[in-house]
């Protein structure tokens, strides 16, 4: 058995006349978190679904954990746990009874169930409301149960869709430090996201799914080489403005008809400060300033030439 937890190779799938993956290739190595980065619409839940044997690919091969996901579906299912982009939590059964009911469909002895599911529930900071219906829960609440229902059967191998989507930054942090911990216990992590700072902070590789392939791979630093990083925007009112502002940042760049002129930089208040400082010197005022942190937009547009948008 190689180290590859997750192997792909050529994967195709398309819907009615609809090409959905056009040839994926990607290897997920055992322990790690692979992040699969992309807009709405780009197929990141169709891919899992193929991994997770929920869909039957067209073309290509998928090894999930050693097993063929269309040949030897049982045991890749026997191997992996889901947590789908849509909670799968039964709104009326508590946070315990949806972890129970887990635990009994699960093949693993009864005995000790009671004490998984209290441990979960721990680990999840969902013992307090363990005993409310899951109706009453807040979104991030019902990921962290969802989360917690996918780990009853010690998989090896998560697949986590979307697992932040929608959360408020709290409850995104929660999720994050429990992927790290999982990690940390030598799970692989497969993770589709439409944010760039998750995979970032999350991912060992990433890779950048556009309209059925993948358009870039590598680890998030070699990614994020490719586009531009954090600046300081600052809009003036006048060429001679923006003239005179650029001659201050020579490694600024600028845009002559919406008078911007960008300046790397990480955002934080001193470095803000001694930028503003540096135009208060020369008598410069910018008339408006704006931080802008690289997102999942910078990406397309750096790797693509178009805006998320277009792929919709
Ligand atoms: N069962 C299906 N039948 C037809 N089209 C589908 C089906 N599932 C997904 N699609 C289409 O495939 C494309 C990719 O969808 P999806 O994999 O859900 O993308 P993502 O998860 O990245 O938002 C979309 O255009 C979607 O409408
Ligand atoms: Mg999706």
């Amino acid at each position: 058995m190689t180290d590859a937890a997750i192997a792909v190779a050529g994967l195709r799938k398309s819907f009615g006349n609809k090409t959905v993956l056009d040839g994926i290739d990607l290897d997920v190595r055992a322990g790690t978190v692979f992040s699969l980065l992309g807009p709405n619409g780009a197929g990141k839940t169709t891919t899992v679904n193929v991994l997770t044997t929920l869909v039957k690919a067209d073309g290509g091969t998928a090894r999930v954990a050693g097993h063929d996901v269309a040949a030897d579906a049982k045991a890749v299912r026997a191997a992996i746990g889901v947590t789908g982009q849509f909670a799968a939590v039964d709104e009326l059964l508590t946070g315990r009874e949806n972890l129970q009911l887990m635990v009994d469909l699960s093949p693993l002895p009864a005995k000790g169930g009671k004490r998984i599911v209290a441990g979960l529930l721990e680990r999840f900071e969902l013992a307090e409301s363990a005993d409310k219906p899951a109706s009453t829960y807040s979104g991030g609440m019902r990921r962290k149960l969802d989360l917690a229902m996918t780990l009853v059967g010690d998989p090896q191998i998560i697949f986590l869709d979307e697992p932040t989507t929608g959360l408020d930054p709290r409850s995104r942090r929660t999720m994050w430090s429990i992927v790290r911990e999982l990690v940390a216990g030598g799970v692989t992590v497969f993770l589709t996201t439409q944010y760039l700072e998750e995979a970032d902070q999350l991912a060992d590789r990433v890779a950048v799914l556009d309209q059925g392939r993948l358009v870039a791979q590598g680890t998030p630093d070699e990614l994020k080489r490719q586009i531009p990083g954090t600046h300081v925007r600052l809009r003036f009112t006048a060429a001679a403005e923006l003239d005179a502002a650029a001659r201050l940042f020579p490694d600024a760049s600028r845009d002559d008809e919406a008078l911007t002129l960008n300046v790397p930089g990480d955002g934080g208040t001193s470095s803000l400060r001694a930028l503003l400082d540096r135009l208060d010197e020369h008598s410069l005022s910018a008339e408006g300033l704006s931080v802008h942190t690289p997102d999942l937009d910078d990406v397309f547009l750096a790797l693509t030439g178009r805006t998320t948008e277009a792929v919709k």
